[in-house]
């Protein structure tokens, strides 16, 4: 049993085993986590994925009376946080309240029948000792999203903002590795929460004047000890900046793509900046972004197939463009066998995510001579120049 506060509980689940959470891959499971929060009055705020739900009633059992809960909080719509609520309150009498979005979006997900309160007419709930502040944060992650926050413990309860996917018998950012929360929030972020950087700079901004002492997300530990560091990574996130980093990403049919891809990998690191290579048959979209996100440029390489992109190359693309990168420069590089067609694809779908497109020219026909991979090791080194100029 976790106490975050003095009455104030942890009554989420880990989901040790989920390896894909709507196509991004959750190497290390994750968490759907609930609070309860005891006083004059009890709330629970959020609930967990259906199936989850015995187990978070045996947990609010240990320490309430279910039946003694007054108020449910939807903090957002998504199933992994309002699955259990339709099951909760078939055994609990209790007040359902959710934003107004959300509240036309519980309705839409669990029936018009649905009785639920808009923060609209309650956009604060006094407990006794504790008050619930709601805060609308449109489209962190959804436009029904909203965070919970307890001024008298310093406490903001921010649903999916802040988390990540990380299933761990500990509770607190204190207790884990470091480098491996990192990676996993900004994991997360890059891969859920990046393309809604303008709405996350927004919430960002409604939330500077509170004082907040500990973050509870919905997904992963909670930052007890600092707090400050995931608020600092995301104005960071927020403000796109970049590393002197470059990804290099492809696939290969007979190999001669990987030739390049290795041509521009060496270009680059003899001019000291860092590279990250993804082989797409091993590498999951989600692995990719997640090394993208900091980096100053992106390197695609696809051979030609049916006169077009690679097919794990193209769903990379189309990945990686609805995730809208920014600040990039980048290059396509590959390889046919005779009409070719793949760079050109890959070159207007890279300007149509709106990178910055460096002229290289590294489209070879079967396989790449010696002189044309020098040619790739010196675009390698004109990015790195680039890089390195930013
Ligand atoms: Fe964790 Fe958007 O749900």
């Amino acid at each position: 049993m976790t106490e975050l506060r003095e009455g104030i509980h942890w009554v989420g689940v880990v989901d040790w085993n989920v390896r894909n959470f709507h196509g991004y891959i959750t190497h290390r499971g994750t968490t759907y986590t609930a609070y309860l929060i005891v006083d004059d009055e009890i709330a629970l705020v959020d609930t967990v994925k259906d199936y989850f739900f015995p187990e978070m009633m045996s947990r609010i059992q240990e320490i309430v009376n279910p039946s003694d809960i007054d108020y449910l909080v939807s903090n957002h719509t998504e199933p992994d946080h309002s699955g259990a609520i339709t099951k909760f309150l078939d055994q609990v009498d209790t007040e359902l309240i959710a934003s107004e979005m959300g509240v036309r979006n519980l309705r839409s997900y669990y029936g018009e029948n649905l009785e639920v309160t808009s923060i609209k007419e309650k956009p604060t709930l006094s407990l006794g000792k504790r008050t619930l502040n709601f805060v609308p944060v449109p489209m962190v992650h959804w436009p029904d999203s909203m965070v919970t926050y307890i001024p008298e413990e310093k406490l903001l309860l921010s649903n999916d903002a802040f988390g990540q996917h990380l299933a761990s018998s500990w509770r607190f950012d204190d207790e884990v590795d470091e480098a491996v929360l990192m990676q996993e929030a900004a994991t997360y972020y890059a891969n859920i929460v990046m393309p809604l950087w303008m709405s996350v700079g927004r919430a960002l901004k409604a939330l500077g004047g509170v004082d907040v002492e500990m973050i509870a997300p919905s997904h992963g530990v909670i930052w007890r000890s600092d707090p400050d560091k995931i608020l600092e990574a995301y104005k960071r996130w927020v403000e796109g900046e970049t590393l002197e980093r470059a990804v290099v990403v492809y696939d290969t049919m007979w190999g001669s793509t990987e030739m390049v891809a290795r041509a521009l990998v060496e270009g680059l690191a003899d001019e000291g900046v860092e590279v990250r290579v993804h082989r797409l048959r091993d590498s999951h979209n989600s692995d990719v972004v997640a090394d993208l996100m900091e980096a100053r440029a992106v390197l695609v390489g696809s051979p030609t197939l049916n006169n077009g992109l690679f097919p794990s190359v193209a769903s990379f693309l189309t990945y990686m463009k609805g995730l809208k990168p920014r600040n990039k420069i980048g290059a396509f590089f590959g390889s046919y066998g005779w009409g070719g067609g793949a760079t050109r694809a890959g070159e207007a779908e890279l300007i149509s995510a709106g990178i910055e497109l460096i002229e290289c020219k590294l489209d070879y026909k079967f396989r790449p001579t010696v002189a044309e991979l020098e040619e790739a090791r010196e675009c390698g080194k004109r990015i790195a120049a680039r890089i390195k100029s930013n």
